[in-house]
């Protein structure tokens, strides 16, 4: 059964706070009509935000990638506003945050003369027991463009790898474009190698994760060796750990990765996983 997912009581459209039903747009706005907009994801542990400035780093650059004037940094304000508006300033929850080009009628370029949609609500999440999670996953093909970097809220190859994954009863897919594993449908991957950390090198093909780069700093903390480096489907016999991060993900061990055909992939030990894991907690959770 895939999970229902809830509407939040209400959303900042444009200025203004109002219910779901009532939040509405034009049918020329580009978000719709051509997929041209950012989104971001931002975690709230405890009603507290996770790396806000990163996140809001990650929107600036992608808004300025696809020259979408508008300034990221004061929607911040706003966010600490939707948090306490749905009654999650003491629990976990996220920030969805999306900034389209705007309304005009419909052109290949970027019209003149638009002003952006911005749209923005919390929700409750569940971030706890992300450590007790062993996820099957299915190896899919990277049928994304080349700009993987920009947040854009076009996913339709995103969506269409992930409905794979879940319809077959998988948690996530990884992704391989040209043999060598890219990121996951919504989440970055981790392999643990001869008790070294690999993982995709940021560029074009891969977003560059706020989760990522919170891992690759622990692991420099806790002197885990790191290398920023593609892995290769025929390496996978040589891995040990698969793990998966994100914002709502978190760190998730993978217990499984699958072809069409076959299981390819069973992890030898969690070491790492659980050592990333529990620093992750001390510090998200200061436990
Ligand atoms: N997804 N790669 C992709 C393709 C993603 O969509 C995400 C996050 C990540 C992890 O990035 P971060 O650690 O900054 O969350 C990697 C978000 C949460 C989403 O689409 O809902």
């Amino acid at each position: 059964m895939k999970p229902v997912k809830e509407y939040p009581a209400e959303v900042y459209l444009n200025g203004s706070w109002i219910k779901p039903q009532q939040a509405t747009i034009s049918v020329f706005d580009r978000g719709f009509m051509l997929g041209d907009g950012i989104y971001e994801v931002t975690p709230y542990y405890s009603g507290k935000a996770f790396k806000l400035k990163e996140h809001l780093d990650r929107l600036q650059y992608c808004l300025e990638e696809v020259q979408i004037n508008f300034d990221a940094y004061p929607i911040a304000e706003i966010m600490a506003e939707a948090i306490e508006r749905a009654g999650l300033a003491e629990s976990d929850a996220a920030v969805y945050v999306q900034i389209t080009r705007g309304v005009a009628p419909r052109t290949h370029y970027y019209p003149e003369k638009i002003s952006p949609t911005v749209l923005l609500y919390a929700y409750p999440v569940k971030l706890e027991g992300f450590e007790n999670k062993e996820w099957k996953v299915l190896s899919s093909k990277d049928k994304r463009w080349h700009r993987c970097d920009i947040k854009s809220t076009a996913l339709l190859a995103n969506v269409m790898a992930n409905e794979e994954a879940i319809a077959r009863g998988y948690d996530e897919n990884i992704l391989v474009r040209k043999g060598y594993f890219t990121e996951g449908s919504h989440s970055t991957i981790f392999f643990v190698k001869h008790g070294t950390v690999f993982t995709h090198p940021e560029g074009p093909h891969i977003l560059s994760g706020v989760t990522r780069q919170v891992v690759l700093d622990l692991c420099r903390d806790l002197k885990i060796k790191v290398r920023e480096d593609k892995v290769h489907l025929d390496e996978l016999v040589e891995v040990d750990e698969i793990f998966l991060t994100g914002t709502t993900t978190q760190i998730v061990k993978v217990a499984s990765v699958h072809s069409l055909e076959k299981e390819i992939f069973t992890p030898r030990k969690d070491t790492v996983t659980r050592q990333l894991q529990e620093e992750f907690l001390k510090l998200t959770r200061g436990k």
